[in-house]
């Protein structure tokens, strides 16, 4: 029997976590998305074929907008096994204190919500394992994704990280937040040092020394992290040309093809026909990648937010229903998706 799942928040994430769980549909069912708002996003999930359910005080609005709907956030409730919360940071928490747990339903959560909103903050190449058999999980979030796929890859292949040092410029707003900043500035997010990133990243991987910066940018495509990490022992850049290559989830953006921005990787998600134009792949820049004395590791990487943490939450699932070993989720996800798996570049 595939797992029961509900989509709670059909937003930049929510409707993007929904499309992945209809291409594992001998793993998973989708019984319907929650949604408070009568507005273009909810129609659209109707005219896919999804089943809307919101809250009881919203029917009207629904019906008076011509919208159907499937059913209240109650009836949802009672047909699904799993809850994968997509609300807005924050408001997850409010869920699984009002829905969730009283009706005891376990729970996928996302990264604006606190670490203590789940028994475990997940990144599948750093923790899979710690995800098994658990009834509430965070996919942490788009930043903090990136960064743990990058610190994994370096240990999983057996190299131990001295320090991170990590500066992030972030996307000020995704593509339809239209009432978003900056757009003539560039804003320390925060002042403060390090920004939550590093903390975070720590909730996934205890032991790693990191530090972050972030700045917001006047842009929406991507976020762009400026790396510096240093080892304990000695590589050289082809071993870490290697390292990445092998890791699933991780593009290495080659020379010499003038992709060589932002700008030009999402247009080339769009000319490939990646729906939506998404990389859920971290695009590490080769050119971008440089070793000093053989320690030290610079590089410069962009994080596409709307949808790199889709492959995680479907990882958790799998984590949290014993449905599948690390590797082997890893591979179905990543396949499902139609991402660049391991051990292939861009192109090739
Ligand atoms: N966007 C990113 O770059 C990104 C990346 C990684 C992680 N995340 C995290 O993912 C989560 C969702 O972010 P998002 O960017 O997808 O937000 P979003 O685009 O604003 O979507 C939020 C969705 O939740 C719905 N919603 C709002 N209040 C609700 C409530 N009380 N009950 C049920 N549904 C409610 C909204 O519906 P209405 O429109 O009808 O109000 C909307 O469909 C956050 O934790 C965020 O931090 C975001």
């Amino acid at each position: 029997m595939p797992i029961r799942i509900g989509v709670f928040g059909y937003g930049t994430i929510g409707k993007r976590i929904a499309d992945a769980i209809l291409k594992f549909s001998d793993e998973f069912e989708l019984v319907g998305v929650l949604k408070p708002t009568p507005d273009y996003e909810a129609d659209i999930a109707v005219r896919k074929g999804l089943k809307v359910y919101t809250y009881p005080e919203r029917v009207n609005d629904f019906e008076k907008a011509g919208i159907p709907v499937a059913g209240t956030v109650d009836e949802l409730l009672e047909r699904i096994d799993l809850a994968i919360d997509a609300t807005p940071a924050k408001v997850g928490k409010e869920m699984k204190v009002k829905y969730y747990q009283p009706r005891g339903r376990p729970a996928v959560f996302q990264g604006g919500e606190k670490a203590d909103v789940a028994d475990v903050s997940f990144s599948a190449l750093a923790n899979y394992e710690s995800a098994r058999g658990v009834r509430y999980v965070r996919v942490v979030s788009c930043n903090t994704t990136g960064i743990c796929r990058l610190l994994s890859a370096l240990k999983l292949h057996g190299l131990k990280i001295r320090r991170a040092r990590i500066f992030l410029v972030r996307r000020g707003a995704d593509p339809k937040e239209h009432k978003r900043g900056p757009i003539n500035d560039i804003v320390p997010d925060p002042v403060t040092v390090p920004s939550h990133h590093g903390p975070d990243v720590k909730t996934v991987i205890p032991d790693i020394d990191i530090v972050t910066m972030a700045v917001a940018v006047p842009v929406t495509i991507m976020h762009m992290h400026l790396v510096n990490i240093e080892l304990e022992e000695t590589v050289t850049r082809q071993d870490v040309i290697r390292i990445l290559e092998e890791t699933p989830r991780i593009m290495l953006v080659p020379e010499g093809r003038r992709m060589d921005s932002l700008a030009q990787l999402i247009e080339w998600a769009r000319d490939v026909g990646r729906y939506r134009g998404d990389i859920m792949e971290n695009c590490i820049f080769e050119g971008s990648l440089t070793v000093y004395d053989g320690r030290e590791i610079y590089l410069m990487m962009g994080i596409h937010q709307e949808s790199i943490v889709i492959p995680e939450n479907i990882d958790a699932v799998r984590a949290m229903f014993n449905l599948a070993d690390k590797w082997t989720s890893i591979e179905r996800t990543d396949k499902g998706l139609g991402l660049i798996t391991s051990g292939k570049r861009y192109g090739l």
